[in-house]
Formats: C-alpha cells, sequence, structure tokens
C-alpha cells in the first residue's frame, strides 16, 4: 500500500520550515504542504486560547486540503493545542514538537541540567519542563523566554551583530554559575536559525538540540505504523499557503528551508473561514 497524499505542516509563520527541512530529508518520498499563518505571527506573546484557537484553524484548513497526517511545526501551539487537535482530527494522526525536543534534550545532557530557550508562551505554559520530567524527573531544567529571536528570525537577521546581541543578553546569564546546563533545547522552530549566535553565547561545548530530526522522526514512525507512507513522490514534492504576504515568505523562507522558494510556489490563504 502506498498513500500520496501529502503530509501538512504549519507554524505561526517561517519557522517551521525549518521542521519541513528535515521532514524532506527523512522522508524523500513524501509530498509536503505547509501553512504559515503570516498574518497572525507572532503565537508565542498570545494567550493560550488565542493560539489554541488559530491552530484549530489551521489544521481544519490543511485537513481540507485532504493531508493524511498534521504537524504542528510550532512548539507554541503544540503546547497548548496537541492533547484537544488529536482526538478532534482522528484518525488522520497529529504530531507536536515539544515531545519529540523533550527527548533530544534528555538524549544529548550529561550533567542532567538542560536549558530550554523558547517563546514567552511555551515558557508560561511549563510544556518543555514537563515534557522533559515525563522521561527523567531527576534532570533539572531552567527556561528562558526569548520572543525577540522569532522577529529577528522572520527579518531574516539571524546573524549579524543585532543577532549576537540578543543571544548574549538571553543566553549568557544562563552560564553564570556552577549549576549551568551542558545543553541548550531550540525550545521554537524558528530559532535555529540563530543557533551560531546563540552558540557563541553558551558556555563552550554546550549542546544545542532542537525537535527537527526528532520530529522527522516521530514522523517516519506514524506513517509506517498508520500504513500511510507512500512509495514516491508524484508531481510537485511542496507547496506553501501563508496567510499574509506569500512574495516576503518566498523570499525570506529559503534562510529557513536551505533552498530556494520560489514566489509561484506560495499560495495566499485565508484562515477566517476555515
Ligand atoms: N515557531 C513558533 C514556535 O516554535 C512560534 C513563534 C511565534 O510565533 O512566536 O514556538
Amino acid at each position: 500500500m502506498s498513500d500520496p497524499r501529502a503530509i501538512g505542516v504549519f507554524d505561526s509563520g517561517m519557522g517551521g520550515l525549518t521542521v519541513l527541512r528535515a521532514l524532506e530529508a527523512r522522508l524523500p518520498e513524501e509530498r509536503f504542504l505547509y501553512l504559515g499563518d503570516t498574518a497572525r505571527l507572532p503565537y508565542g506573546t498570545k494567550s493560550g486560547d488565542t493560539v489554541a484557537a488559530y491552530a484549530l484553524q489551521a489544521t481544519r484548513l490543511l485537513v481540507s486540503c485532504d493531508v493524511k497526517l498534521i504537524v504542528i511545526a510550532c512548539n507554541t501551539a503544540s503546547a497548548v493545542a496537541l492533547t484537544a487537535l488529536m482526538p478532534a482530527f482522528a484518525p488522520t494522526p497529529v504530531i507536536g514538537v515539544v515531545e519529540p525536543g523533550a527527548a533530544a534534550g534528555v538524549a544529548a545532557t550529561r550533567n542532567r541540567r538542560i536549558g530550554v530557550l523558547a517563546t514567552e508562551g511555551t515558557v508560561r505554559g511549563g510544556a518543555y519542563v514537563r515534557a522533559i520530567h515525563a522521561l527523567d524527573a531527576g534532570i533539572e531544567v531552567c527556561q528562558q523566554p526569548c520572543q525577540l529571536f522569532v522577529a529577528l528570525a522572520e527579518e531574516g537577521w539571524g546573524e549579524g551583530e543585532i543577532a549576537e546581541a540578543a543571544a548574549r543578553a538571553y543566553v549568557t546569564p544562563l552560564f553564570g554559575g556552577p549549576d549551568a546546563p551542558d545543553t541548550l533545547v531550540l525550545g521554537c522552530t524558528h530559532f535555529p536559525v540563530l543557533s551560531a549566535a546563540i552558540a557563541r553565547a553558551a558556555a563552550p561545548g554546550v549542546s544545542l538540540v532542537d525537535s527537527a530530526v526528532t520530529a522527522a522522526e516521530s514522523v517516519a514512525d506514524a506513517l509506517l505504523r498508520e500504513g500511510l507512507a507512500s512509495s514516491g513522490a508524484q508531481g510537485a514534492r511542496t507547496r506553501f499557503l501563508a496567510t499574509d504576504a506569500p512574495e516576503r515568505f518566498a523570499r525570506v523562507g529559503g534562510v529557513f528551508l536551505g533552498r530556494r522558494i520560489e514566489a509561484d510556489d506560495v499560495e495566499l490563504v485565508d484562515l477566517g473561514a476555515a
């Protein structure tokens, strides 16, 4: 059996393209439909109820496009909406990125101290602390909200003086004492584009992990388990939807995806009706 339908992936904006990049690499036979809710970004400063409502609309739109599995490539939305979306859209599997990110952090730490860099909303809800403690209750977790990283990433400013200064302001204080973490989880899908600046602001030798590769593994497992895998993509492999400024999405999105996005491949959609 081969299921040629696309996998739906969504984020508040372009950050989820860092997850799509790992999905494309891990699952070369699959097709993808990516939705960036660029009209309503950022999600990280909004209330949990608002983000959950946005995530429901994004999922509805992707399901109406006949996707076979949904990846919530946004930690902020995964943290508040995953448990409601999974039963609501069954049997379509819905996979979030917080558990995969937590698993990557737990696998990487040696001193059992993990720092989580995330949006204000993800930090406020404590989803990473719970997910890490579900795997190993003895790990110490410190959280740092880094909301400005989202704006810098969307601006295409993942490198340079401003990114370095922001990383120093947010990250360096975590390494002031003897209880410093040896692992930082990039708990927002926008943050991997700032990873060089974050690594320089952290103590030498600190491991930086994110959820992209582990999330792609979870998707691969789910496709096999549910009998949804494709044996060969037909036609265009990846299509993009954005709720605002599709030309900007195409111009800046390549930084996150690691390859060029053509303006003609990005379609404007309205989630208000979803
Ligand atoms: N990329 C998102 C995340 O992983 C959200 C960023 C935002 O919209 O604030 O949390």
